[in-house]
């Protein structure tokens, strides 16, 4: 596998994205993530490993809008649901893309673990703007466990980038800005090191229920919505280790 991970242009960039808190936009980041990605000349896969399947439905939709559309569906995201054998998964189709998300469930699960520590990228939307929320802590525990996995492969530590998913723009001022520099603040101390607070953060906004309604990517809407997730795509692009600088 280490052979599999060295840098380069050659293989797939591996994105995990997970957050034991339920319901904060993992598997919603991952689909838009991926479309977007699609609409970037990548190839792309998603790895489903959580068993409520939520990336395998809104799979399924997407074929039927790209039906409707005329649209190839072949030449479209791929998407496989792997519960167990992560790593053997990945090696075996590092070559096959250019990025590989992989979807985690909530809770202190074991795929987030094991596909972090095989990961590029490790992504965490969090709904919490309370600096001293619990949540980080669980999400710093997870990624002590995922670190010493890497350390004893001989592999760098790797950060969770956080991203505050669902901000209300009606309080972006009073509520979002002040909380955000609590949890950057707290996430520069000592307290939380492999926690990192992305630049981005995502609005709420209501097309991204229609994302799963109807298969298509946020960024194939017209919203407002798109521009901003573009944004955020950018800065994960930035955090590509595998991208030349040529
Ligand atoms: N920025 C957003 N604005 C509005 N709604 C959003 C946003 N992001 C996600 N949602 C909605 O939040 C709900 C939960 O999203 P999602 O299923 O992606 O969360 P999850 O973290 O994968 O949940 P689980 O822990 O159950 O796997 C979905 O209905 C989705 O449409
Ligand atoms: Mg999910």
């Amino acid at each position: 596998m280490s052979e599999g991970l060295e840098k380069g242009r050659n293989r797939a960039t591996v994105i995990t994205v997970g957050n034991p808190k339920g319901g904060v936009g993992k598997s919603t980041t991952c689909v838009n993530l991926a479309i977007e990605a699609l609409k970037r000349n990548k190839k792309v896969m998603i790895i489903d490993s959580d068993d409520q399947a939520t990336v395998d439905k809104f799979i399924a939709k997407r074929e039927k809008y790209l039906e409707t559309q005329g649209l190839d569906a072949d030449s479209d995201v791929e998407h496989v649901i792997q519960r167990s054998n992560i790593p053997k998964f990945l090696r075996q189709n590092l070559k096959r893309f250019d990025w590989i998300i992989i979807d985690t469930k909530g809770k202190s699960s074991e795929e987030f673990v094991i596909s972090s520590v095989w990961s590029d990228i490790v992504i965490s939307p969090t709904t919490d703007c309370e600096a001293d929320s619990d949540e980080l802590d669980a999400l710093q525990k997870l990624m002590v466990s995922v670190n010493s996995n890497r350390e004893a492969l001989g592999l760098e530590p790797n950060q969770a980038h956080v991203f505050i998913n669902k901000v209300d723009s009606r309080t972006f001022n009073t509520t979002y800005i002040p909380s955000r520099k609590a949890i950057k603040e707290r996430m520069e101390s000592e307290e939380l090191p492999y926690l990192k607070l992305m630049k981005s953060y995502l609005t709420y906004y209501g097309a991204y229920k229609l994302v799963h309604k109807t298969g298509k990517g946020i960024t194939e809407f017209q919203d407002k919505s798109k521009g901003q997730f573009q944004v955020f795509v950018n800065e994960i692009e930035s955090l590509d280790p595998n991208v030349s600088n040529d």
